[in-house]
């Protein structure tokens, strides 16, 4: 019988440790932990300290052990390129081992790093497997980054190999990826010992041989053809199995270092539990591996609970159209579907009224999840009548690697209130702040604060920077994780999650920091100062917008300067940063101390009302900023008050 979500809190609230070691159970662990749960090590503790254990024994060999080889594990669907295929966990197994014998070949082991900067091909998930394999640590970079990013955390986490490939694809356009790898690599101060090239039909990449690079394909052929075997290493459950950047309040990416112990076991948990799926359905993430919804229900999730997992290479909207998703929720089965609320805006746009929903049979597909941003009720309501299945909205950030706040369909689903992902999953003891950190009562908004330690699962430092990682998000609430968002639990212990309370933005479901962008703005010489903010958006939620002071003696065409900076943050940030928008203003508003109005700057944007800071230094300058809005079409009315 399953226990209610009720029941389920209240049993992890009276005894973490003891919920944590039967949830451990699902898991095949070498060694037994020596404790569940260790205070006394790492930034806040450890979880399953002393046990041995390996990912990808859990993910692969286990169900091939347990008779499960020629059920399927992987399902590939591109519609990029028009391939399609099944892999059994067999079959898996095979793939996985070919390449951790290329890796091991040329000399990685365990606790080795090693950058994946690569489409949504299989190879991507098999490579990420075969690091767990060896025992080495995997850091994903999402395909949209461009070499500058690729280069900052190839010296963040001092990468001894590269995999990649010679291409990604985007919708009518194929993307290089080989002259950003090479120009990565010639920025990067740590020289990686090889990158692993997969030559796709669509681009052959020219090979730096000289420079350590492997055609990644032929190798791994000649790796099957040989057969050997590659065995599992025992790591520790402490041990880290991936480091995965995130956008920080700077330029430089936060490493988020996840274990293998508790990741797995939060998450086996979560599969079944949060998604309520069972071993052998099929569950479709559609995300990118690049981020953390990719990590942890593309790959691991789905695969450590034996379910059948799909990689989609494409996009919910002209690929080739809104009806897409259905196509593959109804030709391979899907029971849950995971993806961000931007993509159902994007479907709603191209399809109002729901025509393609109706072309395929939907009838298996259980229940929609939606992470990633804010999950506005329209949304969510035409979702579900599109659908009839519910929609769940969830709330969880790459730190912590799985649901924060959810409502559990294994545990039976809770009446649904739009605009919140429901309730505090167990594991996390969710409150809300003042700035002072006094906690402050139902439906007052605030910091959404998580009561330390964090459970399995969630990360355990940055990268090499335990300091930073305190200083970010340990020591502004004492005892406590600061999420970073601001929002509201109301009286019958529903969570709201409104807003950030830095300067990340979500745009099209991607985490993006404006000061990344500020910063990048600023390195152009006819720039003095700038700011970038956050504004809304119908379809992407929130898109970056900036504003350029120029240096007084700049006599150049503006439109020019601002066509460099747009092109200067595709280059050193990436298309993904989605900046296309940026205006001159003639001042930026500021507090007498300096600090620019931001805030305020966005709610004029938005439309929303705004009140005139006390501590402003020139008032007129929100007029300045308001008027240019206006001419560049983007301002509403503003409501000073
Ligand atoms: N490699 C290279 N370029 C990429 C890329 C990748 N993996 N992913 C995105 N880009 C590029 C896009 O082609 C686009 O380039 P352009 O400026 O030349 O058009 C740019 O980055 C911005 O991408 P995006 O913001 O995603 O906009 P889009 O118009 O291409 O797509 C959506 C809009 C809504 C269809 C798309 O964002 C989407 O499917 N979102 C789903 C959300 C999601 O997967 N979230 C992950 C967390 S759950
Ligand atoms: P990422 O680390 O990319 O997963 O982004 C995490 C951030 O996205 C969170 O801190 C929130 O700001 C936002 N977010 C994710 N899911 C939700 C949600 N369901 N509701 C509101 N905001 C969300």
């Amino acid at each position: 019988m399953t226990m209610s979500y009720l029941d389920t809190f209240k049993a992890w609230q009276n005894d973490p440790e003891a919920f944590w070691k039967t949830a451990a159970d699902a898991i095949d662990w070498f060694k037994p932990a020596t404790s569940i749960f260790d205070g006394e090590q790492g930034t806040y503790g450890r979880w399953f300290s002393g046990a041995e254990t390996n990912t990808c024994h859990n993910c692969v060999d286990r169900h091939v052990l347990a008779g499960r080889g020629a059920d399927t594990a992987l399902i590939y669907d591109s519609p990029m390129t028009g391939l399609k295929r099944r892999y059994s966990f067999d079959e898996l197994l095979a793939e996985v081992k070919a390449i951790a014998a290329v890796l091991r070949n040329h000399g990685i082991g365990r606790g080795d790093r090693v950058v994946i900067y690569m489409p949504m091909v299989p190879e991507a998930v098999f490579s990420m497997l075969a690091c767990a394999r060896l025992g080495a640590v995997h850091s994903v970079v999402f395909g949209g980054f461009a070499a500058h990013e690729l280069a900052t955390r190839i010296d963040d986490c001092s990468a001894k190999a590269v995999i990649s490939a010679s291409c990604g694809l985007e919708p009518g356009r194929v993307v290089p990826y080989k002259p950003m790898l090479d120009h990565a690599v010639d920025l990067a101060r740590v020289k990686p010992d090889y990158c692993f090239v997969l030559q796709r039909d669509e681009l052959h990449a020219p090979l730096r041989y000289e420079h350590g690079d492997v055609d990644f394909g032929q190798a791994i052929e000649a790796e099957k053809l040989l057969g050997n075997d590659v065995p599992c290493t025992p790591v520790l459950a402490t041990d880290p199995l991936y480091v995965l950047y995130t956008s920080g309040t700077t330029g430089q990416p936060k490493g988020v270092v996840r274990d293998n112990g508790g990741h797995m076991v939060a998450l086996s948990w979560s599969m079944r539990n949060i998604y309520g799926v069972k071993p052998g359905e099929v569950f479709w993430a559609a995300s990118d591996i690049g981020w953390v919804v990719g990590h942890s229900y593309i790959v691991y999730g789905p695969l450590l609970a034996g379910n059948a997992t799909v990689l989609f290479e494409g996009k919910p909207v002209g690929t080739p159209d809104a009806g897409t998703f259905w196509r593959v929720v109804s030709e391979h089965d899907v029971k849950v579907l995971f993806t961000a609320p931007t993509a159902f805006r994007a479907i709603k746009r191209d399809d109002p009224d729901g025509e393609f929903f109706r072309k395929y049979d939907l009838s298996g597909l259980r229940a929609l999840f939606l992470a990633g941003e804010r999950a506005d009720p329209e949304t969510i309501k035409w979702a579900e009548m599109q659908l009839q299945v519910p929609v769940i909205d969830h709330w969880w950030q790459t730190e912590t690697g799985w649901p924060m706040a959810a409502n559990p369909a294994g545990l039976g689903l809770l009446p649904i209130k739009y605009g919140s992902p429901a309730v505090a999953m167990p594991g996390y003891q969710i409150e809300v702040v003042d700035d002072a950190g006094h906690p402050v009562g139902p439906g007052t908004l605030g910091n959404i604060v998580v009561k330390l330690p964090l459970p399995p699962g969630c990360l355990v430092s940055f990268w090499n920077a335990d300091e930073r990682f305190r200083a970010s998000c340990l020591e502004e609430f004492p005892g406590y994780y600061k999420t970073a968002d601001a929002g509201m639990i109301d009286d019958e212990s529903y969570v709201f999650v409104m807003a950030r309370t830095d300067d990340i933005i979500n745009c099209a479901g991607h985490r993006l920091s404006t000061g990344a962008m500020e910063e990048v703005c600023a390195m152009h010489p006819d720039v003095a100062e700038c700011a970038v903010i956050g504004i809304a958006d119908d379809l992407k939620g929130q898109v970056p917008c900036g504003f350029l002071v120029l240096k007084r003696n700049v006599s150049r065409e503006t439109s020019a300067i601002q066509r460099e900076i747009v092109q200067l943050v595709r280059d050193e940030i990436g298309p993904v940063a989605a900046f296309k928008t940026v205006m001159v203003v003639e001042r930026l508003p500021k507090t007498r101390s300096g600090k620019i109005l931001r805030g305020t700057m966005q709610k004029i944007a938005d439309g929303l009302p705004w009140k005139m800071p006390a501590t402003i230094d020139d008032p007129a300058i929100l007029d300045e900023i308001t008027a240019v809005l206006q001419r560049n079409g983007m301002a509403q009315i503003p409501l000073a008050s």
